[in-house]
């Protein structure tokens, strides 16, 4: 259960990339219904990655890293960064989104082009750590980092 929790979380984040690279694709075609739609797949995949993310994390506590010592403070950065910058996407995607519905595109352009490369980098991010720790983690069953 804890492997599949993991799983299905890195699988909805990678797919909430790949919604997101396709909507912004849609919108410089010009395409004004079918971005919102890939950008709204794009957020319920990123809710989805919290649920399951969550559910590990409660169930089963944290994973520590365990690799070679060398690698340790670059992969704290990343879970740093990572962590950061995914506690800003949730709050800057829901403000990026009710601007669109306003129709206030202006502003709904210029804090989009903050979001997708946070949100793509929040994406990649938790792929190498979730690659990162099939190898190297250490079950400590705690909620801690
Ligand atoms: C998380 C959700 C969303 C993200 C990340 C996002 C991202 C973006 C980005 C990056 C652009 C600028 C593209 C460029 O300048 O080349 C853009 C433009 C646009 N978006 Fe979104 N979008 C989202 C949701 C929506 C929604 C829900 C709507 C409609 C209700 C919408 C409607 C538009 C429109 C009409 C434009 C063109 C604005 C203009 O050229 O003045 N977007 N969006």
């Amino acid at each position: 259960m804890k492997e599949l929790l993991g799983l299905l979380a890195v699988v909805a984040i990678l797919l909430s990339g790949l919604a997101l690279v396709v909507g912004l694709v849609f919108i410089r075609r010009g395409d004004r219904v079918w971005h919102p739609r890939a950008m709204l797949t794009a957020t319920v995949l990123a809710a989805l990655f919290l649920v399951f993310y969550l559910t590990k994390w409660g169930l089963y506590g944290t994973t520590a890293y365990g690799g070679p010592e060398e690698w340790r403070t670059a992969y704290y950065l990343l879970l740093l960064t990572h962590t950061v910058l995914a506690a800003l996407n949730g709050p800057l995607a829901l403000y990026v989104i009710w601007r669109a519905f306003r129709g206030e595109f202006t502003a709904h352009r210029r804090w989009a082009r903050v979001l997708v490369p946070v949100w793509l980098y929040v994406a990649l991010s938790g792929w190498v750590i979730y690659l990162v720790l099939q190898r190297h983690g250490v079950a400590t069953g705690t909620i801690a980092f």
